[in-house]
């Protein structure tokens, strides 16, 4: 009799020595190192390099990682044009998966007809190249779509530090740069999420990385995923006081509503990452000095725990942390996909070590086998 999982819940499709989701714990695992021990020890790009290579660099490794990035920042022309022409009202998640998209036009390295080991460094390349250029196209986006130049690349910034000097056109704070980068570490990778598991599957046919990066992409995108950390904000702001928080949710519950950031389908108890978001988000909200948002998330956060047993998840505090950084809200889906792609590429070079088509089958329930074709003419 087969097993029907819906959306494959609680079904394990693949093996990966990335990343450890222990959500009955509310543990979460990089390559061996609890995210409680890597958070306020490491850099985003060390975490890049404990996902593509398996182990923390040591200091000269993290020189050669940061400059083979900061190499790989330029955009060919066409993705410039294309971005300086993109509707300024389109969704920046959508010109960030047509840019990905667009970069595979101009990698002129062959893909097919060759040994495992150059298939490996050229699929390096393009995880290096791609992982650079995110966050590039976000910000030059938000640039462009406000008619403003586009800052030239600068080698010598971190990729966290690099994004908030194009988005700006200035160079970022200390304290600025340093949270990010934390949201980096704490966004890397996360087992076999939506946009990890598309990606895997769209490289488990062969087909090459940037299909495979554009699927997830694609994928994040969607409310129910990455999307969650935008709509906080709007939540926040549709309640906009503290004192109608109660009625808000008990009515958006009565209307089985759900409460955006709140939840996770698979931690059964606190997402790990949250208590550090929560953390700076307290801290970033003291400091400007506006607490209001925090008050009405934490008072958000303690109903649905009594109410409905549910924690607030990575986006919830992500949201309120990017919005007391002056972020605008439809940038925070695309800071996420900037951090995520590090483990996406690093989940697709995984998948092509030891690759296996994905192809799970679906139960029918159409309409019984038997019926016949009446002319067109009849119908
Ligand atoms: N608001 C209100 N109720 C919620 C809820 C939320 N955010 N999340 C879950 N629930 C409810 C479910 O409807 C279910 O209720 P029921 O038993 O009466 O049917 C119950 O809590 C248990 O849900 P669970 O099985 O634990 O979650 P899930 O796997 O169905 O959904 C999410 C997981 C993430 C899709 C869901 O929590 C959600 O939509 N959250 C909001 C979006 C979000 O923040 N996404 C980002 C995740 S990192």
């Amino acid at each position: 009799m087969p097993i029907i999982a819906k959306g494959l819940k609680g079904i394990i499709a693949n093996t990966t020595s990335l990343s450890d989701v222990r959500g009955a714990e509310g543990i979460l695992v990089y390559a061996g190192y609890n995210i409680d021990e890597l958070i306020g020890k490491v850099s985003y790009e060390e975490v890049v390099h404990l996902l593509w290579y398996g182990e923390l660099p040591t200091a000269v490794q993290l020189v050669q990682l940061h400059e083979e990035l900061a190499n790989q920042r330029e955009l060919p022309q066409g993705v410039l044009n294309f971005i300086l022409s993109a509707p300024r009202d389109a969704n920046p998640m959508d010109v960030i998966r047509t840019g990905v998209s667009m970069l595979g036009l101009y990698d002129h390295e062959p893909s097919g007809n060759q040994n495992q080991a150059e298939l490996l460094r050229a699929n390096r390349h393009r995880a290096l190249s791609i992982t650079a250029k995110v966050g590039v196209i976000a910000a030059y986006y938000h640039r462009a779509r406000q008619g403003k130049d586009l800052p030239p690349i600068d080698k010598n910034l971190t990729e966290a530090e690099h994004f908030l000097y194009l988005l700006n056109g200035e160079m970022p704070t200390k304290e600025a740069a340093e949270t990010l980068d934390v949201a980096y570490v704490l966004h890397a990778d996360h087992g076999m999420n939506a946009s990890t598991f598309s990606a895997r599957v769209t490289i488990a046919t062969l087909t090459d990385l940037y299909s495979a990066i554009t699927s997830a992409i694609g994928t994040l995108k969607g409310p129910l995923h990455g999307g969650a950390n935008e709509a906080v904000i709007y939540m926040l702001q549709e309640i906009g006081d503290e004192s109608r928080v109660d009625d808000w949710v008990n009515n958006a519950l009565e209307q089985k509503k759900k409460i955006m950031g709140i939840g996770h389908a698979v931690y059964q108890t606190l997402d790990p990452r949250a208590p550090h978001l929560r953390t700076m988000a307290i801290t970033l909200c003291e400091r400007l000095g506006e607490t209001k948002w925090i008050r009405i998330a934490e008072r958000i956060s303690l109903l649905m725990k009594e109410k409905k047993g549910l924690n607030a998840n990575v986006d919830f505090y992500s949201a309120i942390v990017y919005y007391a950084l002056g972020l605008p809200t439809d940038m925070f889906t695309p800071i996420f996909s900037i951090a995520r792609t590090a483990g996406w590429t690093a989940h697709v070079l995984e998948q092509l070590s030891d690759n296996n088509l994905y192809r799970p089958l679906s139960e029918y329930v159409g309409p019984v086998e038997g019926k016949k074709v009446i002319p067109i003419s009849q119908r």
